[in-house]
Order: structure tokens, then sequence, then C-alpha cells
């Protein structure tokens, strides 16, 4: 079983095994599994062995395999990785090979060993190898199987492409003995000048004086770690609070006698009052937009800090202040870097639509990866949104059961973020939508999908409809709007292709921008979507050839009309974006 991965791993002493790796595709999964994993190789002519990395196709890692081969184009199955390396390790030190995604299954193998698995296509993990090595060439094996699975975190279905393989970096990660595992810092909950947080320390010399330094606040905190590696830590100071107008980051650095770490970290404090959502204590207007790992130039996942620099740049350019990013964990690069450009960011499980909450296991599956999200971005001042599912059918067999338990294990994981799921449970009668969803009560913001105009027709003028809060002191976001329309397809286009065209989704978001003034203790809107993306469930032939046409932008960075009057309602700005200017 994988370990959660170390926090920070990026800024470790590192070895990157990034680059050429062999592999053989395994369609049938019916390789001879241990003659693979064993790396086995004939020794004498009669010996008969079928299977061999030598001469095989090399991909790229990271990277998904579907973009990199066309025979895997569509390719859901098991993929062998094999990469070799030589390492030596010093005495008193300790090594770690790290994951930053693979999706979705994996198995590891060192040495014709095996060393550990893992299940989660989105977020990092990591197996310790110390004593585990040889003198000279180290071979490491990775089994990679993108199967879909009912029982899955996705299940079977989603509507977004299911890009496999090694999929974000691999290192080699050396320490010493004892460690700095694990740390939180941030600020105290409900203030703007108390930093509180803890370390953990692993390995073998547990109890120890540590030190957090923030030179740029003069501070030099010192404390002692206990019998079992931990410290708690409290540090009253003034400083600049974090926001999307000011970004501000301060160095920090955590150590003890065996090791630091040095990190960017920002003091930001948000919270719900009543109906508005507020940072460092003022109400915010979230203007945000939902984004999937992927860049369409590409047609493959994004991994690199410029694939996340690409996507953050369009989201500024619309005049966003929040990203949602959609609908697993992305890569820390996307994390770290729309932290730095001032963008907030809510950040989902892959708990999406059909999930099997009966099936034996699930509770584990859902508590692990909620903890392996947590854990890799507790730190990120910018996330601000802990979102565990999207679209779960409030009747499905142990569903309320299961997400309130999930609810309940991340306030207690983080109670200082603002926890929440994107719902499409809401009622939509007489242009009237009640809200209500059993899971409401335990959240912080009440979060809707909404696709008035798109999917349901509208059941009035926009402006007349009303709304029914059944919980009436919440914020209200609406996490998801639009319709498709491929670009270019305009005016001049034949009848039949009036639903595609760039003004029928242009109308629907005047449609949608004219309805935002009239919903009650509204706190911010996200568009679905920001860019046209792969999804094999898309396949109209002339309009979307593989591809979910409700980006703004097209699958080549085109604006489309929408673009324009999303960009102007941000940055316009209408009467009902100031908080507290809403109809009661
Ligand atoms: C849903 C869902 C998205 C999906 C979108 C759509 O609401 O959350 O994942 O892609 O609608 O239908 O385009």
């Amino acid at each position: 079983m994988g370990q959660t991965a170390m926090m920070n791993a990026l800024t470790r002493h590192t070895t990157s095994l990034n680059g050429k790796w062999q592999v053989i595709i395994d369609p049938l999964e019916s390789g001879n599994w241990k003659q693979i994993w064993e790396d086995r190789k004939s020794e004498k002519k009669t010996d008969f062995v079928e299977y061999s990395f030598d001469g095989s196709p090399m991909l790229n890692v990271p990277g998904d395999f579907n973009s990199q081969m066309t025979e895997l184009t569509y390719y859901e199955g098991m993929v062998w990785y094999k990469k070799t390396f030589n390492y030596s390790l010093q005495p008193n030190k300790r090594l770690f090979v790290y994951f930053g995604a693979v999706n979705y299954t994996t198995d590891v193998y060192l040495n014709g060993v095996p060393i550990g698995s893992h299940e989660g296509g989105f977020t990092p993990f990591q197996f310790e190898i110390t004593g585990k090595l040889k003198p000279g060439e180290n071979s490491l094996i990775v089994r990679v199987n993108n199967r879909r699975h009912a029982d899955g975190l996705p299940g079977s279905g989603y509507d977004w492409f299911n890009y496999g393989g090694i999929t974000r970096d691999v290192l080699l990660i050396e320490t010493t003995d004892s460690y700095i595992k694990d740390y939180s810092i941030g600020l105290q909950k409900n203030s703007t000048a108390t930093i509180t947080g803890w370390i953990q320390i692993d390995g073998s010399h547990l109890s120890q004086m540590i030190e957090v330094l923030i030179p740029e606040l003069n501070i030099l905190y010192k404390s002692q770690s206990n019998e079992k590696g931990f410290a708690e830590i409290k540090i009253n100071s003034k400083m600049k609070l974090w926001s999307p107008d000011s970004p501000k980051l301060y160095k920090v650095t955590v150590q003890c006698k065996t090791d630091t770490v040095t990190d960017e970290i920002g003091f930001r404090q948000i919270s719900v009052r009543g109906p508005q959502i507020l940072l460092n204590g003022k109400p915010v207007f979230l203007k945000g937009i939902n984004i999937h790992e992927e860049i369409p130039q590409r047609s493959s996942r994004a991994w690199s800090e410029s694939d996340a620099l690409v996507l953050l740049s369009w989201a500024r350019e619309l005049g966003c202040n929040m990203v949602r990013l959609i609908h697993y964990p992305h890569n820390e690069n996307m994390v770290r870097l729309a932290e730095k450009m001032g963008l907030m960011v809510w950040e989902e499980l892959p708990v999406y639509q059909g999930i099997e909450f009966t099936s034996p296991g699930m509770d584990q599956k859902l508590g692990l990866m909620l903890r392996e999200m947590i854990t890799r971005d507790r730190n990120r001042c910018g996330v601000i949104i802990w979102s565990i599912s999207n679209e779960t059918n409030p009747s499905a067999p142990n569903r309320n059961e299961a997400l309130i338990k999930l609810s309940q294990q991340c306030r207690q994981l983080d109670s200082t973020r603002l926890i929440t799921s994107a719902m499409s449970s809401q009622r939509y009668e007489n242009n009237t939508f009640e809200l209500w969803d059993p899971l409401y009560p335990w959240f912080d913001i009440m979060a809707i999908n909404e696709y008035a105009g798109w999917y349901i027709s509208w059941q009035g003028k926009p402006k007349d409809t009303k709304w029914k809060l059944i919980i009436h002191d919440k914020p209200v976001f609406v996490s998801e709007f639009g319709g498709e329309a491929l670009y270019g397809n305009t005016a001049g286009a034949p009848d039949e292709a009036f639903s595609w065209r760039e003004e029928y989704q242009e109308q629907i978001y005047k449609d949608q921008v004219e309805m935002f003034g009239t919903i009650p203790n509204l706190s911010g809107v996200c568009p679905w979507i920001l860019v046209d993306y792969r999804s094999p469930v898309r396949m109209h032939p002339v309009y979307q050839q593989g591809w979910n046409r409700k980006g703004l932008l097209s699958d080549r960075g085109d604006k489309k009309k929408a673009w324009f009057v999303m960009k102007n309602y941000y940055e316009g700005g209408t009467r009902d974006m100031e908080p507290g200017a809403r109809k009661k």
C-alpha cells in the first residue's frame, strides 16, 4: 500500500526519473506478469522469455499514454513501464520513490520485487526503498491500468477523457534518517494575526528541537517535538494577508537538527457569515471558471508549470478571481501557480455522479483520497474550498451517509476552509428554482450546477426567475452553467446548426447573467467551462467530434462570443456583485 506522500515533495533532495520510459502494452492483461515484473531475460538459448522491455516502445513521463501513440488514443487498459537508475545511498540516509499521480491503479516493482500499489488517478503517493537498492543498475517497473471500475473514484461514467499513465512527476527523494514528513502552517481560524499549525517528524530521532523561520516577519520560533515526533506551532505576528489583489507569499523554513524544508506560504482567512463568503473578514464575490486538467492544443493531460500558465492566464484574462479545478485534484504546479497569480482555488474529489457508495471498501477509498488531497495542499492559502463530490444522486443508496461522514472527516482534517459539493438536485418548476439537498446542512456553501437554456428550457423570463431556499442563511454559488457552441459556427450557419451556434451560447450567457440578479445570497458564479475539452461521450460528428464544446474558448484558444459576455460581467461588474447588495 502506498504511503501518503511527504509534504512539499518537489522541493526536497530529489532525483528526477522523468523522461523516456520503456513500455509493454498489455491489452488483454494476459501478460506473464511475473516474467515482466521480474524483468526476466533469457540467459541461455533454450530459455523462452516472451516479454521484454528491450526493443520496446518508449513513452514520455510525465505524460498520459493516450496522446503519445495513435494506437493508444482511446486505450483503457494495462501498460507496463520500466526505468533503470543507479543510486548510491549513504548510510543514515533514506530513499523514497514518489509519484505525483498515476491513473488509475498502480503496482510498483523494484529489482523484480513488489514494493506496493495505489488506487486513484489524481493524488500523490510514495514508497520507501531504503535498503532495497542494489549496487549498479536498479530496475523500476510500474504496472499502470486506467480501466474503469464501477466501484472506482470516479465510477465508470464521466464526461471527460480518461487519460491513463504516469501523468505527473516521478522522483527519487533522499532524506535523512529522521525527516520532516509533514507540517501545517496557516492562520488560526477566525484570526488574522496568529499563525498555528504543527510539524511531524518521521524516523528514529523523533524528539527534537524544531524551528520555524519567517525572515520577512522576523520570526524565529522554537519548540520541541514529542516522543511521537509531533510539535505544535503558535506564533503571534502581524503580516500582509494574501488576497487576489495582493497574493503575498512568505518564505517559510521549517527545520530540526536532522532536516530542513523551505516553502512559500501565504496567510489568509476564509469563512462564511450568514449568506456571505468572507475573505480576510470582508465579503467577497467569487468570479470563477471551471477548468479541466487538459491542454486542448495538445489533446493531452496538463502537468507542467507552463501548462498551468496557459490555462490560468486565460482565466485571468477572463477577469476571474477564482478557479474551480474539476473534477479531481489537479497537479501541484496548477495549485501553486494559481496561488501566486492571486486566484482562489476550489479543489474537488472525483466523487462524480454515479458512485457505488455501498461497495465494499468505498469508505476507506473515499477517506484515503480525501487525506491525500488535503495533505498535499493544506498549506496552499490559495485553496479556499474543498469539494467532496459533484452531482451525486440524493437517492443513491448510502450516498447521504457516506458523504456526510466524508464531510465530517474533511472538517476534522482541515477546519480552516469551506466545505461543499456541486449539486444538481435542485428542482425547477414554474420558473422557480427550489434549492434543497439532504447534504446542504453539512456544507458551508450551497453550490448548484444548473443548465437553464441548454439541458432545461427557460420557464419564463430569466429576470423573473424565483428562488426558494430551504436553508436561508448560507451563500449560494452557481458552480456550473452554460451551453455548447462550435467556434466559427455563427449566424450565417444553416438552421439545423442553430443550437450549436455561438450566438445561441452567447444568449444563454446573457440570460444567465440576467438571472444572477434574482438569486438570493449569491456569492459567486462559475461558467462551465473555460475551454472546449475532450470527452468520449461527446461524439456528434459535426459539432463535437469527441469534444465537449461548452468552452468559452475553442480547442485552439479562440474566443467565442459568450466569452465577451462573461468578461464584461466580471470586469464591467454589475451591481449585484457588490457583496451585501443582494436581494434578500
Ligand atoms: C455536468 C457535469 C460536468 C459535465 C457538464 C456537461 O454538470 O458536472 O462534468 O461535463 O455537466 O454536461 O457538459
